[in-house]
């Protein structure tokens, strides 16, 4: 087992701080205390790496690529956070408001090499599989962790602008450039069109295989055995929306960002106020929450590593720490999820 895996598994206690990080709702309580996510919430001391351009997508894969419950351990839990492989995507914009691609990296061992110049999203599935998936202009790729590089998957050619993965299985969903979302199977052989799904700007899948996306409206919609349904109980005329991959306790539903706010969305529609809120000017531009106990974001061109065990141990964010101890009686609920989700995997 390794080191991280002990970590998630053992120190479950902390889990508390999946309350700052956009996972899971802190509760419903009136009066609870919003966390404001401010400049001080990056500080240098947390920066995993330094990028030219902006990070527009950020994947840590929580499948078996980076944590192997048969794995041994073979280095100190200090080196630890270095074997996670982390991917990530640079862009600019152009004065268009469009995308210029600036490729798609891998940081491995505190080393990021380019997998791909023109791939815009990286998709992982939930289970013991070791498999990422990127989407690009041409088609679909898949990690090949021996060579450190991407080889094509399958026989779709369409120009891929967001990529998701079913927790478990071989079912992709592509959002195309033209804003149509298909379903790849079969070793990314077969490809059918999602009619219920019209115009979508983003998607996200949650580990229950429901998909989620917004349209021009900038209004959220779930796709689930139930057919299309809006959430209730969002904003009515945001001026900027973003869906964000969910952390592994939140079963059905995902992280959505409506202007500086972030609400958690659910498969039946409903909706919460997560419990944070940002500044305007600290808002990460890309999220990878998945692992919870260890978490990524993008801020200013750099990528940013949240440790919980860092912060909780650690002097830097001291109104950090203070939050997550005010919240403390949200830390049996979410060991409890986490520990049902290991048994299930
Ligand atoms: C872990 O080891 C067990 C027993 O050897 C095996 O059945 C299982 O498939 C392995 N799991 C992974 C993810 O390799
Ligand atoms: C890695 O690259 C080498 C040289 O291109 C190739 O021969 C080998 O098959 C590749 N390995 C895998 C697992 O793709
Ligand atoms: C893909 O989507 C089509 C249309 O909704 C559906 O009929 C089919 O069952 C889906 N395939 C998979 C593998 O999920
Ligand atoms: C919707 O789902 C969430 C998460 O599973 C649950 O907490 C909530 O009670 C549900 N609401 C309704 C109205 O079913």
């Amino acid at each position: 087992m390794s080191n991280i895996t002990m970590k998630i598994i053992t120190s479950i206690t902390v889990l508390s701080l999946i309350g700052f990080v956009l996972g899971a709702p802190t509760s419903n309580d009136e009066d609870d205390e919003k966390f404001l996510i401010t400049k001080s919430m990056f500080p240098k001391e947390f920066i995993k790496y330094k990028a030219e351009h902006e990070i527009v997508n950020l994947l840590l894969p929580i499948n078996s690529l980076n944590f192997d419950e048969n794995e041994s351990s073979e280095s100190s839990s200090e080196e630890s956070e270095s074997e996670l492989l982390l991917f990530f995507v640079e862009a600019d914009v152009d004065s268009n408001g469009d995308r210029v691609d600036q490729g798609l990296y891998v940081l491995k061992e505190d080393k990021a090499t380019k997998l791909l110049d023109h791939g815009r999203d990286a998709a992982a599935s939930g289970d013991d599989s070791k498999l990422v998936f990127f989407g690009a202009k041409d088609g679909i790729y898949v990690y090949n962790k021996d060579n450190n590089s991407a080889d094509k998957y399958g026989t779709v050619d369409d120009s891929i602008i967001a990529i998701a993965k079913e927790k478990t299985g071989d079912v992709i969903y592509i959002l195309t450039e033209n804003h149509e979302v298909f379903n790849v199977s079969n070793g990314g052989t077969t490809k059918e069109k999602l009619d219920d799904v019209v115009n979508a700007k983003e998607i996200v899948v949650d580990y229950s295989n429901n998909l989620y996306f917004y349209s021009d409206d900038k209004q959220a919609y779930v796709r689930s055995a139930d057919g299309i349904k809006k959430i209730e109980g969002l904003p009515e005329n945001p001026s900027s929306v973003k869906l964000i991959k969910p952390p592994f306790i939140l079963e059905d539903g995902v992280p959505f960002i409506v202007d500086n706010v972030a609400y958690i969305i659910y498969a039946n529609g409903t909706s919460e106020h997560s419990g944070i809120e940002f500044k305007p000017k600290a808002k990460p531009s890309a999220y990878a929450p998945e692992a919870a106990m260890i978490q990524y974001y993008a801020y200013d061109k750099n990528i940013y590593e949240y440790n919980v065990l860092t912060i909780i141990l650690g002097t830097i964010l001291d109104e950090l720490k203070n939050y997550l101890n005010k919240n403390s009686e949200d830390i049996q609920s979410l060991s409890t999820k986490s520990r049902k989700y290991r048994q299930r995997a």
